[in-house]
């Protein structure tokens, strides 16, 4: 069983995942009317895993016999400035993100769940590789300046990423 806390803040991040997806869908949604449809793959590819990121806690606190409790989603920006003023907010998002899972774990260390505390291993991972990647765009971002064949060679680079189910998902067939 859950603790009231537990599934509390579990069901927080549900809600703090689906904003993300949402910011995410946001970002994909200008840069594809501005033309950049490489940028916009990546962030419909963000959109998808953090809505994967809302379903593994979902179903998480279902094998838990929780209960899962949606609000409403708050609204998203909808403008950024240049590719680099977009993976710049991304960046600092993920940094929330990263201090909520943290949190999350902190919450199930002081309680001794151990298993919410094994099912956030894969979060705490995944958080090191979303701010890792975000950096290493703004770097690039920050090289290429206003250099307008350096943001179409990137802007193609990115339409190549391809979304694929996040493992705990794509593990939980049965
Ligand atoms: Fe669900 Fe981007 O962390």
């Amino acid at each position: 069983m859950l603790s009231k806390k537990m599934e509390e803040a579990l069901n927080a991040q549900i809600n703090a995942e689906f904003w993300s997806a949402y910011l995410y869908l946001s970002m994909s949604a200008h840069f594809a009317a501005a033309g950049n449809s490489g940028f916009a793959n990546w962030f419909e590819v963000q959109f998808k895993e953090e809505q994967d990121h809302a379903a593994i806690f979902t179903k998480y606190i279902l094998s838990r016999g929780g209960k899962v409790m949606l609000k409403p989603i708050d609204g998203v920006k909808t403008e950024w400035t240049s590719p680099l003023n977009a993976f710049e907010d991304t960046l600092e998002h993920e940094q929330k993100v990263t201090a909520m899972i943290n949190n999350l774990y902190a919450i199930a260390t002081e309680e001794h769940d151990y298993a919410t505390q094994s099912m956030l291993k894969w979060f705490i991972d995944e958080q090191v590789e979303e701010e890792e990647t975000a950096q290493g765009l703004i770097d690039s971002l920050k090289m290429i300046k206003d250099n307008g064949f350096g943001l179409y060679m990137l802007d193609k680079e990115l339409k190549v990423r391809a979304y694929t189910q996040a493992a705990p998902l794509a593990g939980s067939a049965e």
